[in-house]
């Protein structure tokens, strides 16, 4: 695999002669500690004496009226201390996010199965689980709604439709040459974080309340155990050093077990720790979201679009959580790299009794690309064209036919170089030329290859969280210390957010140290989440820096007899006309002479706007593009398939650490194989999710990953003022293996000579694929 460590050359930079602390592969901040295992996750935080451990007992029914609750042989069980339901929550049974419509504890009414009922609390981790299963609970079942399909015919939804049109598209598809209809499913995805959810819960003096929580969102959980308990937020801490994975997962729905620890901890009055095993937590938390779309399109005979119109429902799952953020993300990703002249989209986010489906990775952004690409690559078939060729007919132009269906103008395009690079190193068109020779004379083994593009639009689209906060420590040794208000979770947030403060003091990375995400330290934050970290954050540090490196330099100024302007950060040392100290030495003077070495730091992110009523604005700061190129090879009577080579090329900007990136490029792309083609989540007759387990949930393991995976970084610098002139890279690149599933389905195709559409649904499970197999020799007996 590629490694890029040429520096770049910085226009911003302070040490113009320096070595740059930023542009260079850097291992992850904490890498020898994740290898050692001497990382401190919040289970490895050493428990204080009198620690309890709960655990909840949950639903067995999908809908239902809660008749009565025995709770007595749980409380009789060994080792339990207390048992808890919604009667003991003092102030607000609540942790929804942005609705309040999500129960912390079950009361009344149960609206999926795995919904929490009760907290046991007891002396071992073991104790609690085992008494958990011990609770009775009458029932009154209530009719459940489980399906998207479902909530939709009963025009039950979270929330109110969602309406983006432009241009008259019927009338468009109407006049149209071609027209192609069809409908898509699009299955969920578990977050599967390798650590799972967890709190930690300890009261302080005095009304007060410490939560260690592995979460994306601190500030949000301390909202919600203040909410729970009716007290200030000045009142609770939040502390996360790091997360095993969070992957959206941890973005909002880390809140029902910190309030749940905090819970317990504040009625019992000590330190009590929540943590669910694997099953528990993917019965009680929500997922991505899966979508159905029905569309109709019109085009010309090359594939052109001229109207679009899709009908996009999501299983919300019970209740809203972030189903309508995920929802406007969908469909302000429905064009992905296109120019849809006339389009009309309707979102409906459907209620079922399932689990509260959440953020994950893309947000909406991959469901709503995918159902364009799947379109697309419909298209191509019916004109007999290559589905790539097809694809690049439709792309966003620049100057022209580049503004989106939400109104915000794609100035920043670099997709077509991209792609043109990409089908060169990828050697696209004589690989193709191969597939197809190997096809025609294979008929049970059959090889796919395909082409897709990714645009993705870096921002929240809640406007206000574009936010951030850092607080910037130099000591008096010239040793720094760091906080922000983003979270560590893998992605490499820390090292980046350390080379930038590295970068602005014009000091090696090793005198800069990150320290855990705190409530106390850093106020209102935004969640860890839409790819934005290191752009908000990595700003927010930047300023703090900037300001203490600006005192240093009058410092220094004051002392060489120079102007400021004259004095230099860089290489460990600081240059001020005769003067040549190094950095901690003059750190220390610093001190003495009693200048503030230490400052907070603030970003908000300019340009941005967006009316939700009308879906239109400006929600993205900037774009960032990507490409890959996939090549299967499917046993079409087993079902059975590999990715042979993948080659992907993926914008990061002028990247803060390729070697970071590229990880991030690599992860997200297995990790949106897995999404597309073998991870299944299925839920029975009854609505009980039976994939609970990896036992019977498959993600993707290293056997999986291509023996030649071609990950390289585009060239590029952001257009926009972002951080040293990086892009976010945490979730664009989820969408690149979308060049696997229509790898597949390029695959199925060839059993009917490429005349046929496969009926493929995503995930690509092996049974889908020998469905989609199936259906395309049928077809092609009929019409013999
Ligand atoms: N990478 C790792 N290793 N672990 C994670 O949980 N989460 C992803 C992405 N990459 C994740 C990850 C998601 S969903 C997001 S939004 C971003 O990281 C968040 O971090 P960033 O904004 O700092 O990129
Ligand atoms: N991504 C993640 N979380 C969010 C977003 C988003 O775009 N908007 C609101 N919360
Ligand atoms: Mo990422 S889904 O925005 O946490």
């Amino acid at each position: 695999m590629n490694k890029q460590t040429e520096p770049f050359l910085l226009d911003e930079s302070v040490a113009t002669e320096a070595a740059p602390q930023v542009g260079i592969s850097r291992p992850h901040e904490s890498a020898h500690l994740h290898v050692a295992g001497t990382a401190t996750y919040t289970d490895d935080i050493p428990e204080l004496a009198g620690t309890l451990h709960a655990a909840l007992g949950m639903s067995a029914r999908a809908h239902a009226r809660i008749r009565s609750i025995s709770l007595d042989k749980v409380r009789a069980a060994r080792g339990v201390v207390a048992v808890l339901t919604a009667d003991d929550i003092p102030a607000v049974n609540d942790c929804g996010p942005i609705i309040h419509d999500d129960p912390i504890l079950a009361r009344e009414v149960v609206q999926f199965i795995g919904q929490p009922v009760f907290l046991v609390v007891a002396s071992s981790h073991d104790a609690a689980r085992r008494a958990a299963r011990l609770g009775e609970i009458e029932y009154e079942d209530l009719p459940p709604v489980l399906s998207p399909e479902a909530a939709h015919a009963a025009g039950s939804y979270v929330l109110p439709p969602m309406h983006l049109t432009r241009g008259e598209p019927a009338a468009r598809i109407g006049a149209a040459a071609h027209r192609d209809s069809g409908h898509i499913r699009l299955g969920g995805q578990e977050q599967f974080y390798l650590e799972g959810q967890i709190s930690y819960a300890v009261p302080k003096e005095n009304d007060g309340m410490h939560v260690w929580c592995s979460t994306q969102h601190p500030t949000e959980m301390q909202h919600a155990v203040a909410h729970m308990l009716g007290w200030h937020v000045h009142q609770v801490q939040v502390e996360c050093r790091r997360m095993g994975g969070g992957f959206g997962g941890k973005e909002s729905q880390s809140a029902l077990f910190a309030c749940c620890a905090a819970l317990a901890a504040w009625k019992l009055l000590c330190p009590v720790k929540l943590r669910p095993d694997r099953d528990d937590d993917m019965m009680i938390t929500g997922k991505r979201h899966d979508f159905v779309f029905d569309y109709q399109a019109g085009h010309d005979a090359e594939g052109r679009l001229e109207g679009v119109q899709v009908e996009m429902v999501s299983r919300a799952g019970f209740s809203a959580d972030l189903s309508g953020p995920v929802m406007t993300r969908a469909i302000c990703h429905f064009d992905n790299a296109y120019w849809l002249p006339d389009v009309q989209i309707d979102g409906y986010c459907g209620k079922t009794n399932t689990q509260s489906n959440t953020a994950f990775r893309g947000f909406g952004g991959p469901q709503g690309a995918f159902a364009i690409e799947y379109i697309l690559d419909n298209v191509a078939r019916a004109v007999g064209r290559d589905a790539f060729d097809v694809r690049r007919a439709n792309l966003y132009g620049k100057g022209e036919r580049n503004v989106t269906p939400y109104g915000q103008t794609v100035e920043d395009n670099v997709i077509h170089e991209l792609l043109d690079e990409l089908e060169a190193s990828s050697e696209y068109r004589a690989r193709r030329a191969a597939t197809r020779a190997f096809n025609a004379a294979s008929p049970v083994l059959k090889k796919g290859i395909a082409i897709t593009p990714v645009k993705f639009g870096i921002s929240f689209n809640v406007a206000h969280f574009n936010q951030a906060g850092a607080l910037v420590h130099v000591y008096n040794d010239g040793s720094v210390l760091v906080n922000h208000g983003g979270t560590e979770m893998g992605q490499g947030l820390n090292t980046k957010v350390a080379m930038v403060v590295a970068h602005e003091l014009g000091i090696r990375l090793e005198r800069v140290r990150c320290s855990a995400t705190d409530t106390s330290k850093v106020a209102n934050t935004s969640a860890t989440a839409a790819s934005t970290g290191a752009d908000l954050n990595g700003k927010a540090a930047q300023d703090a820096a900037r300001q203490i490196r600006e005192r240093l330099a009058a410092f220094a100024a004051r002392k060489a007899g120079v102007d400021v302007s004259e004095v230099r950060f860089g290489d460990d040392l600081v240059v001020a006309g005769e003067l040549r100290q190094p950095f901690d030495e003059l750190a220390r003077e610093a001190y003495v002479a009693r200048v503030q070495l230490w400052s907070d730091g603030f970003y908000t992110t300019p340009k941005l706007h967006w009316d939700q009523s009308k879906l239109q604005g400006r929600p993205f700061y900037y774009f960032a593009y990507g490409a890959a190129c996939s090549e299967v090879l499917v046993d079409t009577l087993t079902g059975e398939w590999r990715l042979l080579r993948a080659d992907v090329l993926h914008d990061a900007g002028r990247s803060l650490n390729p070697a970071l990136d590229i990880g991030q490029v690599e992860g997200a792309f297995i990790q949106g194989m897995g999404w597309l083609t073998t991870e299944e989540l299925w839920w029975n007759q009854n609505g009980k999710l039976m994939t609970h387990a990896p036992s019977t949930y498959k993600i993707p393991t290293v056997n999986d990953c291509p023996e030649t995976f071609n990950v390289r970084l585009f060239q590029n610098r952001n257009v926009e003022d972002s951080i040293h002139r990086s892009k976010a890279v945490g979730e664009p690149p989820l969408l690149l293996p979308f060049s696997v599933f229509f790898a597949i389905r390029d695959a199925v195709a060839a059993l009917g000579d490429y005349r046929i559409n496969p009926p493929l649904t995503a995930p690509a499970t092996g049974e889908a694929i020998l469905d989609a197999a199936d259906a395309v020799r049928e077809a092609v007996a009929a019409q013999e």
